[in-house]
């Protein structure tokens, strides 16, 4: 079964415009659960312009389902999570001037330094997952640094869904078969969305989690955040 994990970094987004705490980033997470998300995801960036560093902890108390911290283990995001510590971190190789994570890490140029960070966070008891593309070589070194799953990187998929969305899914399937023959799980996001998800849910064998943020919180506007989430955990069951 497929897990559906929502991003709450549009909601801080708007919060942080005004500076109060409108909306409240805790109640939003509350309430994503209590209306059916199987988990919370946060990605606090260098700058904090969504979640902030002081938010970790008081969504950790809040958050019953499955807790997941994304970013960029630089020293600072490691001592919060482990001082935190999530059910789930992915490790995400984003500049700290990204708009958005926009690829996969390379398992083979960064091997020792995933393998030192991977162990520190399984010794601390939590769950790592390292987000990567599609690709053999990366999905062997995954398996290589020790992470327990890898987070597809689905921009791409996203991109060229409508133009060819057998070609555009291909190298997924292929991907997520040859990562369960090697013993990864397999978590996907970025730029999924009400178009999109079924097709690669009902595609992509042993998917146990999607972490949706943009497109999920911009159909809340419309829908509102219950309908949304309904609508969402429908594309994946
Ligand atoms: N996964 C990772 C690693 C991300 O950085 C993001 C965006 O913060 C997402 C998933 C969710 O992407 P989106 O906001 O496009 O749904």
């Amino acid at each position: 079964m497929t897990r559906l994990s929502v991003n709450l970094n549009k909601v801080a987004l708007i919060r942080n415009a005004r500076g109060s705490n409108l909306p409240d980033l805790v109640q939003v997470a509350k309430d994503c659960e209590r209306f059916g998300a199987e988990g919370i995801t946060v990605h606090p960036r260098p700058d904090e312009r969504h979640v902030t560093y002081a938010d970790i902890p008081l969504l950790k108390e809040v958050v019953s389902t499955e807790f997941n911290i994304e970013g960029n283990p630089n020293q600072k995001f490691l001592k919060m999570v482990l001082e935190n510590k999530p059910h789930q971190c992915t490790l995400v190789p984003d500049a700290p001037d990204a708009l958005t994570s926009d690829a996969g890490w390379d398992t083979i140029k960064h091997q020792d330094f995933l393998k030192e960070t991977i162990s520190e966070l399984k010794s601390a008891g939590i769950r790592v997952s390292i987000f990567i593309d599609p690709i053999k070589e990366m999905i062997e070194g995954a398996k290589e640094v020790g992470t327990d799953r890898i987070e597809f990187y689905t921009g791409p998929y996203a991109h060229d869904f409508h133009k060819n969305k057998d070609k555009a899914i291909k190298p997924y399937i292929e991907s997520a078969d040859f990562a369960s023959e090697l013993g990864l799980g397999i978590n996907a996001g970025h730029d999924l969305n009400l178009e999109n998800l079924r097709f690669f849910s009902s595609n992509i064998n042993n998917l146990l989690e999607v972490s949706i943020g943009h497109a999920l919180i911009s159909d809340a506007l419309y829908y509102g955040l219950h309908n949304t989430i309904q609508l969402y955990l429908k594309q994946i069951k």
